[in-house]
């Protein structure tokens, strides 16, 4: 049975307060699925909120959106993975579009901070995708191959803990959603990227994000390329997020 992951980026929304009057809302209905996991990626502040409300439910598991690869010292205003342990995280975001194009990340520093996660045995969940210039100018693969380069020096059994989401820029926040069949070629790239190197294709864990909602969810879990999805904007009303977790399979 496939296993999908159905993730929520609350990028910079809801603090303790908000986080915890959204799970009271959502865990009421909640119901397991033997075929799916729910990960929530709460602001830092939050977390403890998050991880605490869902102890109980194994099948949900938190993380954070960002982290430092230094594991402590004198860098202010930064996240270090073993704090975000500590705190109960389980994975952290890496290499999201907002990082990288609002904070300038590059692919050097994502790097770090996957080889720092996988050290600290936290799972990263590596974010990429073209622009919207990239995929008109047919560049898509291309870029998407560059920003794999980073999990490069890595074994297949590293390889094997890294969750991809494939989110192309144009479809984050725009209401634009890349049809199941775009999303589904550039998975069976990245599926066969992490195959040449050793990761078995049932193995390798690519999520789709961009405008995921209730109204397209189906079209986009349904698909065989398509292991789950990382959702902004739909993930912050318990309502849309209730929908979209319970989807049906066609
Ligand atoms: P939206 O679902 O709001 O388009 O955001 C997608 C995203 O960036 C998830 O990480």
């Amino acid at each position: 049975m496939k296993q999908l992951i159905f993730a929520a980026n609350w990028k910079m929304h809801l603090g303790p307060d908000g986080a915890r009057a959204f799970l009271t809302a959502f865990l009421e209905g909640h119901r397991r699925l033997p075929d799916r996991e729910v990960w929530f990626f709460p602001s830092a502040v939050a977390l403890e909120a998050v991880v605490s409300l869902t102890r109980g439910h194994p099948d949900i598991r938190v993380g954070v959106q960002n982290v430092y690869w230094e594991p402590k010292g004198a860098f202010t205003g930064e996240l270090g993975i073993p704090m975000a342990r500590e705190g109960g995280a389980e994975a952290s975001l890496v290499g999201h579009s907002e990082r990288r194009h609002i904070f300038g990340e590059t692919d050097a520093e994502t790097g770090n901070k996957v080889r720092a996660l996988l050290e600290h045995e936290l799972i990263p969940m590596l974010c990429v995708g073209e622009k919207i210039d990239e995929r008109e100018a047919g560049e898509t693969l291309a870029v998407v191959e560059r920003q794999l380069g980073v999990l490069q020096q890595h074994d297949a059994a590293a390889l094997a803990k890294v969750v991809i989401a494939y989110e192309p820029v144009w479809a984050i926040g725009t209401g634009k959603t890349a049809t199941p069949s775009d999303a589904s070629q550039v998975h069976a790239f990245i599926r066969g990227w992490f195959a040449d190197r050793g990761v078995a294709p049932q193995d390798a864990r690519i999520l789709y994000g961009g405008s995921v909602k209730p109204a397209n969810i189906q079209a986009l879990v349904s698909d065989a390329e398509i292991d789950g999805v990382l959702v902004g904007g739909a993930s912050l009303d318990p309502g849309a997020w209730s929908e979209i977790v319970g989807t049906k399979l066609d």
